[in-house]
């Protein structure tokens, strides 16, 4: 069967949704893209009161039952977008990484937001799964909270803000101070998400991509003190 590249799939998907400018800069990013990520973090010897999420949550390590709810769902009735963010996250199960958390909604035992928080004991399966250089080396008291995933029907509830406010804490019991997580400058839902569960601008991630990527430079910037990006407040 004819499978259509992602590249073609996404061009295809800016023009239907009349996004011009940003088709003309991904067209440009053919040749060369700039991509930049926020390094956000949490001490946790500052208080800090996880919110209220909007419906009864509690917060659990992710058991092999969960993976029926969270991953066997019709990939069919998702969008292009979504079948990206559910297959990164089942990637992420499947490579063994320690330790994925749920938020499970108590009304019905539904697990509705998952999350992996690694400590530096997962340093070396951290660097060997994602990409060369993506995080940084873990030091001894520094925890990394990645892969925070709602899914469509519970967005909107501020499960990801409680939830990844109480995740966060566990990295007490890995003998870490520090937690980080990383996200993209754009995901404007995810950085209000860090904000509002006690994280706050830390590093820049700059990527150089040259010809579709085919050559990636990465690296790590430490963010002025009381920096807040667009979209942070
Ligand atoms: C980012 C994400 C985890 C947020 O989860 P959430 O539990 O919906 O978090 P919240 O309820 O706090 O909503 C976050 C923001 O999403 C927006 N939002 C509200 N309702 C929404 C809905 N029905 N659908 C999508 N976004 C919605 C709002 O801007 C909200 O912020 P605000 O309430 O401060 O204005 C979720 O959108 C998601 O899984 N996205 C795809 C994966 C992803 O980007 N993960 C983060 C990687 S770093």
């Amino acid at each position: 069967m004819l499978t259509i590249p992602n590249s073609v799939l996404v061009a295809l998907e800016l023009l239907r949704e009349r996004k011009f400018s940003i088709f003309v800069k991904r067209c440009a990013g053919v040749i060369y893209e700039r991509r930049t990520t926020y390094g956000l973090r949490r001490d946790l010897r500052v208080p800090f009161a996880a919110p209220k999420a909007k419906i009864p949550i509690a917060v659990r390590e992710f058991r092999a039952a969960d993976a029926a709810t969270f991953f066997d769902t019709d990939r069919t009735v998702l969008d292009r977008k979504e079948k990206i963010e559910l297959a990164v996250r089942y990637a992420h199960y499947q490579a063994r990484i320690d330790r994925c958390y749920v938020a499970v909604d108590q009304r019905d035992g539904r697990p509705c937001y998952c999350q992996w928080l690694m400590g530096p004991d997962q340093n070396a399966k951290i660097q060997a799964f994602f990409p060369r250089t993506w995080f940084p080396v873990l030091n001894r008291d520094e925890a990394l909270l990645e892969n925070a995933y709602t899914p469509a029907a519970y967005r909107g509830n501020g499960i990801m803000p409680s939830a990844m406010a109480l995740i966060a804490e566990r990295a007490a019991d890995l003998g870490c101070r520090y937690v980080m997580t990383f996200v993209e400058s754009d995901n404007v839902p995810s950085l209000r998400g860090c904000r509002k569960s006690g994280f706050a601008p830390d590093l820049l991630r700059t990527e150089h991509r040259l010809f579709l990527g085919s050559l990636r430079l990465r690296r790590f910037s430490r963010l002025p003190a009381g920096f807040r990006p667009a979209g942070f407040e």
